[in-house]
């Protein structure tokens, strides 16, 4: 089951890397900045059935659960998320599942990123599978903001906790604004170049 989970992550990632080499061979753009993944531990896998009452099975696993294979993307720009998610997405043989986008909607806490559950096949000795990826793209200061906020408080509830949530939001809210100031500048910058 882990390797047809590493698989589906190898076969989204190289995705990914083609659409970012090919753009940055032949546009001034580099839409993606970095991609990481991680297959979801056994302990994790079996905490999340448990707690939903499904069965410890492999069938239970790929039935009900989106987020064994994970991918994340991160983007220089917000504009960055959107283009990268369209490329993938119109991909023949990748087909979404579901979309969360928490940067039109952020959460509660300020947290953004486009969140993306596709299913793409991958090819084995006995033949093809559908396997379910979680790919969350973000820019570079969403993604400093959820790697501290995670360190910091994602998971955790202790009194101590719940009083920093406003200030947490605060600096995620002024991430936002900084963001969409550098996606303005480019912006400025691309139509001066005549390129949009
Ligand atoms: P999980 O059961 O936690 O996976 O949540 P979900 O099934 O409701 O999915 P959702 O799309 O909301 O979140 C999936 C993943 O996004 C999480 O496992 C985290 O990696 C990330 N994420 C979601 N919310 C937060 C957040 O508030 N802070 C941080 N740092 N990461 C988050
Ligand atoms: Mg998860």
């Amino acid at each position: 089951l882990m390797i047809k989970y590493r698989s589906a992550i190898r076969e989204v990632t190289t995705k990914l890397e083609i659409l970012n080499d090919e753009l940055s061979a032949f546009t001034e753009r580099n839409p993606i900045e970095s991609i990481q993944s991680r297959i979801k531990r056994p302990y994790s896998i079996a905490g999340k059935l448990r707690k939903q009452n499904y069965p410890l099975t492999v069938e239970s696993i790929s039935e009900h659960l989106n987020d064994v294979a994970g991918v994340r993307v991160v983007c220089p720009f917000i504009d960055d998320i959107y283009d990268v998610a369209d490329m993938l997405l119109k991909q023949d043989d990748v087909r979404l599942i579901a979309q969360k986008d928490y940067i039109q909607n952020p959460k509660e806490n300020g947290y953004r990123s486009l969140h993306l559950i596709i299913e793409t096949p991958v090819y084995f000795s006995t033949g093809k599978e559908l396997i379910r990826v979680e790919i969350q793209i973000r820019t570079v200061a969403m993604d400093f903001w959820a790697s501290l906020e995670h360190q910091i408080r994602y998971k955790n509830n202790s009194p101590e906790v719940r009083e920093i949530a406003g200030e947490l939001k605060e600096c995620a809210d002024t991430i936002a604004q900084t963001d969409v100031k550098m996606q303005q500048l480019r912006l400025r910058i691309a139509s001066k170049d005549g390129k949009k």
